[in-house]
């Protein structure tokens, strides 16, 4: 399981990264243009701190699939093997990914609503897909389908993995990165769905793993304990 954080606020990124085991961060133009600074110091500042080893992903802002091509290699050449760059899923987007991962570029496909945006864009050679599921719930779609749908057709077409193994000279894992959560649920469903990597902001991401009862029984615990022991712990 993958998880990312979807913001570009070094302070979240620190907090969230200093206690749980992300894999990552992802951005997008939006995310980015809040915090007001030159786009390289914020990628390499984010680097910084989740370190090399981890994954970020960021947005191409070309309108056409020969500008996106051109900022994915200067992309690359400036961030190295761990940037992924998120191509949106538009006619001219699905162009550039084509282009690029015949070069073996790292290509994330973004803006997905339905499940043939995700089958294309993997087809086109994408690694990573992102499906925006509050989007689609908030236009009375739904985002968990989306997910399952891509899945049931990516197993079925699964035998022509090897073709493109050879096709794009890596090993062919299509990952569908769930992304754009109001809520835990969502989060949940998008996992039991199949999605083994999931983006997810800093409000949401810290109520991934709170419950209230948890923090009662810990509070029970510690004054049974503080009654008997007082200060001590299993140090003293
Ligand atoms: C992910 O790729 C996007 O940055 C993001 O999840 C969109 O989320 P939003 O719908 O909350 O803006």
């Amino acid at each position: 399981m993958q998880y990312f954080i979807d913001t570009a606020n070094l302070e979240s990124i620190k907090k969230i990264n200093d206690i749980f085991p992300i894999a990552g961060v992802t951005t997008n133009p939006t995310i980015i243009a809040k915090e007001k600074r030159d786009f390289k110091e914020i990628i390499n500042d984010i680097f910084d701190i989740i370190g090399k080893d981890k994954i970020v992903h960021a947005q191409a802002v070309g309108s056409t699939a020969e500008i996106m091509v051109k900022e994915v290699q200067l992309l690359r050449d400036t961030f190295g093997e761990n940037f992924y760059t998120k191509i949106p899923v538009t006619p001219e987007g699905i162009k550039a990914m084509k282009i690029l991962a015949k070069d073996g570029h790292k290509i994330t496909a973004t803006g997905i609503l339905s499940p043939q945006q995700i089958i294309m864009a993997a087809e086109a050679g994408a690694e990573y897909m992102a499906p925006y599921i509050n989007r689609s719930d908030n236009i009375g779609e739904n985002g968990i389908e989306i997910v399952k749908d891509a899945y049931k057709i990516l197993e079925m077409n699964k035998k022509t993995d090897e073709e493109k193994l050879a096709r794009y000279k890596r090993i062919f894992e299509p990952k569908i990165l769930g992304a754009s959560f109001k809520n835990v649920r969502q989060v949940h469903e998008t996992i039991l769905a199949g999605s083994k990597s999931v983006t997810v902001a800093p409000d949401v991401f810290e109520k991934l793993i709170y419950h209230p009862y948890t923090d009662w029984s810990m509070d029970t615990f510690n004054s049974d304990w503080e009654k008997v022991y007082g200060e001590k712990t299993l140090l003293d």
